[in-house]
């Protein structure tokens, strides 16, 4: 299992450490242009992974270096001063259209995982500049927020994060919704009454709030994609809430929404099509809106 990470800056290094830990990958690499700081990172690495009983082979190098690998991960982005998800849009796909193209023709067979904002847009323009099937290109979607969500509801019921059942949908970004009707704690469906607002908020603005203190998020985006990989390297076929192609109609384009899906070897193996209430459903149109307005803004 070769794991490739394009982009090493923080949440690419953040991933590559908590990587070591998996045991599940053969070969890591690390590609990017800075090869001094990818030399620099793989060193590091190596040295921790000293410390693992079974870790992968570390090696670094350019877009061009990277073949056959079985998964690989886009975490490349320009820096960012603010947390708009949006503002780097375009700037972010320039870059993917300088690397998808080239790592879908290297490896042909490579499942392909999208980190970078706007997430659910840059999934579909990845389908697009790689050509694969939309099964085999997924985004890190709404799964940080379904787990920010389910962390303060946890907090608020005394219950264990891993009994709340709930996610966030639709867009990584500003449109996104809870899916009140279909959350539960320990199997008990939730009465939406008992959903504080103020968490529904919470989930959505926390990501700006760690971006404020501290000037980047990192480690809970790459838990999200450690979680992925781990569900597609043991094909272990779990639930959660991904960037995956959805059909809105006709008067919608191709686009990416995050949605629940199961994850496994071939990558999205299924998609589950919840349950929406009429309130529900139109806040799922409306983060397909979003989506296509920054679709229609990214394109050259
Ligand atoms: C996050 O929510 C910045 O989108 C990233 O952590």
């Amino acid at each position: 299992m070769k794991i490739a990470i394009v982009g090493v800056g923080h949440v690419g290094a953040a991933l590559a450490y908590s990587l070591l830990n998996l045991e599940t990958a053969s070969e890591l690499m690390l590609v990017g242009r800075n090869q001094g700081r990818l030399q620099g990172e793989t060193l590091d690495l190596r040295h921790a992974s000293s410390f693992f009983d079974d870790p992968p082979l570390i090696t670094y190098g350019r877009v061009e270096d990277c073949r056959n690998a079985d998964i690989i991960v886009l975490t490349l982005a320009v820096p960012q001063i603010q947390l708009d998800r949006n503002a780097m849009a375009a700037d972010n796909a320039a870059l993917f259209r300088q690397v998808v193209p080239l790592l879908a023709e290297q490896n042909p067979a490579a499942v392909l995982i999208v980190a970078t904002n706007p997430v659910e847009a840059l999934t579909q323009y990845t389908i697009e500049l790689s050509g694969f099937p939309p099964s085999r290109v997924m985004g890190a979607g709404t799964i940080i927020d379904s787990c920010r969500f389910r962390l303060s509801l946890s907090e608020h019921l005394s219950v264990h994060p891993d009994d709340v059942r709930a996610y966030v949908l639709g867009e990584h970004g500003d449109s996104q919704f809870l899916w009140q009707s279909g959350a539960s704690v320990g199997g008990v469906t939730l009465d939406p009454a008992d959903i504080p607002q103020s968490m529904i908020e919470a989930a959505r603005s926390s990501g700006t709030d760690v971006f404020r203190l501290k000037g980047h998020t990192c480690y809970a985006i790459s838990e999200a994609l450690q979680l992925i990989i781990r569900s597609i390297a043991g094909d272990r076929l779990q639930t959660m809430p991904v960037s995956t192609q959805v059909n809105l109609g006709d008067e919608f384009p191709p686009l990416c929404l995050a949605l629940p899906c199961i994850v496994g070897r071939t990558g999205v193996t299924r998609r589950l099509q919840p349950k929406f209430s009429e309130q529900e459903y139109q806040q799922w149109l409306t983060c397909g809106q979003s989506v296509a307005r920054t679709l229609e803004a990214i394109r050259e």
